[in-house]
């Protein structure tokens, strides 16, 4: 939630701004701003509510220029999204500019402390008393060291940062600051950059400095990087990582939006996870870094994660269970938290589910369930991110960059990772002989291909999107792990098209829901072949009783469905039916893609959302 830039060297600073902002979009695009520092000793700011695009035409008129600068594009937390709430913000002198990502829990009682000192604040923020801080620290005894300042600003703030600080009289300096939101930063010939993520850096270097909680970093013109501890200690090995694609894997590729190319990407993403796994015994898995003894040793798996990845929670308690015979259970992150008692045994793993390895949420429940001692392995998408280096063990998804805040491939590549993870703990624990891994893993190379065969039929989307034109409703039902599918299918349309859908377990529908029914209304079933087919038909026919006009994802063949629904969206068999979630809901994605456009929607950046939720 939140983007931040940063930039000095020798070249101008707003082009890098600009674009890395559009990079970052995707964690929050209510407002957009930066700030450079101009040629004349001032700062030239430029920040209006809106898009990036609308900051990037007005930058066109303004014309900061210089050679240094901070920029920033916001998911409002505290302040609405307008012009005045909009970073930069900056202190009473109006030489000193803050941006930040994160929340300052303490903002209010510092406010009045810094008002009551006769401190003048101009926007309702939380991250204005940053700048304000920092303007005391400036005055103070270390005048002249903008990271001690920043360091001094820190130690009152309680909550979570990123921040990334600039002054008018230490021209040529960046102070930045991280804890418990990311920030990376990065040298080159050309000077120094600091940003939230990997992506705005990815087309100018392939190695970052990824800052620990607690750290400080002073960025300077000639490219110096000073890495400092809260203790104003210089860090002198910080952690960097490698940035292993290249930057065109963000950009469109001739695509019209980031959702239809990220849908397109789910077949290679599934092969290159699945690539190389089958080993001579089991499944190499060796990022769960746990050894054989102690895998078969687990005898308790609790997957935890947020809205989407949660589904994949899911899905993979059920695989754990039939595959390895292992109790799994799976909790909403935002929920464990603040479970009075989590029952843990000594041999429990964790899996954490994350496809941006920044999830507040989720990483406090990964935090917990390492204190209470339990290994925790985590599924994420994002290289070196903080899900990633706090873990015990992690398997990168390997999705590419998702910048669709609607998640996709990561959700399939997701589903694919828990299920090696259950073929892992099945092999190690004895429940499955190598050859009934084989077979699994032969089931699962058979995916990408079906997947495809979705693609080939997207037409059957469009057609049955447009049930959806005069209703503000719909019903998603389904069993066993469609259940789940239901439930994800729900969540992408109502994300994208901001049309009311409730996902429901379908044999659950005549304990409420069915109450929605009426003449014409839009019910999505999943009823593919499986154990569970013949009784979600009966339940097809208690809506088509009610006068739903039902859309089926059914198997190839079922002619028996095809006869009752208005639309069939049509999946190849698959040999295993808990696989068929991986499949399905591939429909579901194309389908509320063509509901969304059809009402004029955004489909990358649905209002109210941010791809990175790095709030509670
Ligand atoms: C919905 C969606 C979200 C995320 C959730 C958790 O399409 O993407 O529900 O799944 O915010 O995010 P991660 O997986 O990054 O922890």
């Amino acid at each position: 939630m939140c983007g931040i830039v940063g930039y000095t060297g020798t070249n101008q600073a707003s082009p890098f701004l600009l674009k890395g902002l559009q990079t970052l979009e995707y964690r929050g695009y209510d407002s957009a701003g930066l700030e450079v520092l101009s040629p004349d000793g001032a700062l030239h700011g430029v920040k209006y509510a809106g898009r990036v695009s609308a900051l990037v035409e007005r930058c066109k008129v303004a014309n900061p220029v210089g050679t240094s600068g901070i920029a920033h594009t916001r998911w409002a937390t505290h302040g609405a999204p307008n012009d005045k709430n909009a970073h930069p913000h900056r202190d009473c002198s109006e030489r000193i500019a803050v941006t930040h990502n994160g929340i300052i829990e303490n903002f209010r009682e510092l406010k009045a402390q810094l008002m009551a000192a006769g401190h003048e604040f101009t926007s309702e923020t939380d991250t204005e008393v940053i700048a304000h801080l920092v303007e005391d620290a400036w005055k103070g005894p270390r005048k002249g060291d903008l990271v001690a300042a920043l360091r001094n600003a820190c130690s009152r703030l309680k909550g979570s940062w990123a921040i990334a600080c600039i002054c008018a009289d230490a021209p040529g300096q960046i102070a930045v600051a991280r804890n418990g939101s990311p920030l990376v930063v990065a040298s080159t010939a050309d000077g120094a950059y600091a940003a939230s993520d990997v992506m705005p850096l990815a087309s100018i270097t392939s190695h970052v400095i990824q800052l620990a909680n607690s750290q400080f970093a002073l960025l300077e013109s000639n490219g110096t990087i000073t890495v400092y501890d809260e203790t104003g200690d210089m860090v002198r090995d910080p952690s960097t990582i490698d940035i292993d694609w290249d930057a065109s894997a963000a950009t469109l590729g001739g695509h019209a939006d980031f959702m239809e190319k990220e849908i397109a990407e789910q077949p290679e993403a599934i092969e290159r996870l699945l690539q190389g796994r089958l080993g001579e015994d089991g499944i190499r898995l060796d990022e769960l870094r746990l050894a054989r003894d102690e895998l078969a040793s687990i005898d308790r798996v609790f997957l935890i994660a947020c809205g989407t990845s949660s589904h994949v929670c899911q899905i993979a308690r059920t695989m754990i269970e039939s595959w390895a015979k292992v109790p799994a259970t799976w909790a909403y992150a935002s929920e464990f938290n603040y479970e009075p008692e989590v029952l843990v045994t000594p041999n429990t793993l964790c899996v954490i589910v994350t496809q941006s390895g920044e999830t507040a949420d989720t990483l406090a429940a990964a935090r917990r369930m390492k204190a209470l001692g339990c290994h925790v392995f985590a599924v994420t998408n994002v290289l070196g991110s903080t899900a990633a280096r706090e873990a015990d063990g992690v398997l990168y998804v390997q999705a590419g960059p998702e910048v669709c805040v609607a998640s996709t491939k990561a959700y399939t590549a997701q589903l694919v990772a828990c299920a090696l993870l259950a073929l892992v703990l099945a092999r190690a624990n004895g429940t499955m002989d190598q050859n009934g891994v084989a077979r699994h893993y032969h089931d699962l190379s058979l995916l990408p291909d079906a997947i495809r065969e979705v693609f080939r039929r997207s037409w059957q989307d469009k057609q049955a999107s447009a049930l959806f034109r005069r209703s503000s409703s719909s019903l998603y039902l389904g069993r066993g792990v469609n259940a789940t599918t239901a439930l994800e299918g729900a969540l992408k349309i109502k994300e994208i098209s901001y049309l009311h859908a409730e996902g429901y377990p379908a044999g659950e529908m005549k304990h409420g829901p069915i109450a929605l029914i009426e003449q014409g209304f839009p019910v999505v079933a999943i009823v593919p072949a499986d154990r569970w087919h013949d009784k979600t038909v009966s339940n097809i026919q208690e809506c088509i009783a009610r006068g739903a006009h039902v859309i089926a994802v059914a198997t190839d063949g079922d002619e028996g469905v095809a006869s009752q629904v208005e639309h069939v969206l049509w999946i190849p068999p698959l040999p295993d039916e808990l696989l068929v979630p991986v499949v399905a809901i591939v429909h579901l994605q194309i389908l509320a893609r063509f509901v969304a456009l059809a009402r004029g929607r955004d489909v990358d950046k649905p209002r109210n959302l941010a791809k990175s939720v790095t709030v509670e």
